[in-house]
């Protein structure tokens, strides 16, 4: 098979563009969440797994980089500040949702439970705007019933729907979770 079809200049070219878009998304979440992305609660979620080997740290990066695509792809004109602070902390319910001997209700009920558990962390630990509670309340609906009611929350569901299902069918992939 060759591995180096077409031409080499045209994906050099290719490679380099999507270099530098890479750069620019992670100066945006840099520029935005350079605290969060400090914060040793963030980084334990290193530790946890999401879907097959992303870890959750993996997934809201992905998510707060997703979001900024859809965002700028469709030109919706979001909170940049808000979608990324809120996209990281969607998921900040900082325990492992596989473990069952741990929290065996929580496991079950997880997709119910997991968005007021990570808003509450969140309080606890940053200054939110109303669009970043609302993007952690919201980012599970339909399950929430409720629909978001910004476009900040919007983006960052169809985001997370993304992801998800990405990482469940082994399309995105990690390195597993740090012990
Ligand atoms: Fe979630
Ligand atoms: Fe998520």
């Amino acid at each position: 098979m060759n591995l180096f079809r077409g031409n080499p200049q045209k994906r050099s070219e290719k490679i380099r563009r999507q270099y530098e878009r890479h750069k620019k998304v992670r100066g945006l979440i840099k520029k935005h969440a350079d605290d969060i992305l400090h914060s040793a609660n963030f980084n334990s979620t290193n530790k946890h797994l999401q879907h097959g080997s992303v870890t959750v740290h993996k997934h809201c990066m992905d998510v707060a980089r997703y979001s900024l695509l859809f965002n700028k792809k469709l030109g919706i004109g979001c909170n940049k500040y808000d979608l990324i602070r809120g996209a990281l902390l969607h998921d900040y319910f900082l325990y492992d949702w596989h473990d069952k001997d741990y929290l065996p209700h929580r496991k079950r009920f997880h997709g119910f439970f997991h968005p007021g558990v990570a808003l509450k962390n969140a309080e606890k630990e940053y200054r939110l705007t109303d669009r970043q509670r609302e993007i952690i309340r919201k980012h599970m609906w339909p399950l929430t019933v409720m629909p978001p009611t910004c476009r900040e929350a919007w983006v960052v569901t169809a985001a997370d729907k993304y992801c998800s299902l990405m990482e469940t069918l082994g399309l995105h992939r990690g390195h597993g979770a740090a012990v």
